[in-house]
């Protein structure tokens, strides 16, 4: 599959079936995290994965309720061992290192013909706790991964012309 296609094919999964992924096909979606780029080449992150019923029911509670969190077979909860670490330009390391490496993950399961969607609506504290993460480390997201049991939806964005600018910047 090419790039573009696996970008336009991406959708926010908010209902899986209950059957379970292939330790083949998460193996490619961990792998498309560990080669991401990251600040200084640091690869500052841990990803847990979560296939415990109970403790993704548990997540999902902590995920403001949000009830499909816990119905994905499994949730990959991507941690920050390095969150004091700010670029020159004052922008924190490891929110872009995440992201990217998250977003290859999510590119990686359109692939292999499964569903994730960034769960960015979480208490710290409650995932630290069910999770046994150490208080220093900063969760980023939650991430369920599952075969999708709902329909991509009509893509809702802006105009390129509204976000990209010629030479300057204008509002
Ligand atoms: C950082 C981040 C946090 C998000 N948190 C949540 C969330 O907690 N729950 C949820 O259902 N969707 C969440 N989303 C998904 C967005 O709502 C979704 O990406 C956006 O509406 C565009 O829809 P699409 O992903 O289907 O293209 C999050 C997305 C991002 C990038």
């Amino acid at each position: 599959m090419d790039v573009l296609k696996a970008i336009k094919n991406r959708y926010s999964c908010r209902a899986y079936k209950a059957e379970p992924v292939p330790e083949e096909k998460l193996k490619k979606v961990l792998e498309a995290a560990r080669l991401a780029p990251s600040p200084h080449n640091e690869q500052a992150w841990k990803f847990v994965v979560v296939r415990d019923a109970e403790k993704r029911k548990k997540l999902a509670e902590a995920a403001m309720g949000q009830e499909f969190v816990g119905e994905a077979p499994v949730v990959i909860v991507a941690v920050a061992l390095e969150p004091e670490e700010v670029m020159s330009t004052g922008v924190p390391n490891y929110a872009v290192g995440l992201a990217i490496a998250v977003d290859h993950m999510t590119l990686a399961a359109v692939e292999e013909g499964l569903g994730t969607c960034w769960i960015g609506a979480f208490s710290q504290n409650e995932v630290k706790e069910i999770l046994k993460i150490p208080e220093r480390y900063k969760i980023v997201v939650l991430l369920p991964l599952g075969f999708p049991a709902d329909k991509p939806k009509p893509k809702s964005r802006k105009n390129l012309e509204e976000i990209v600018c010629d030479e300057n910047f204008s509002d």
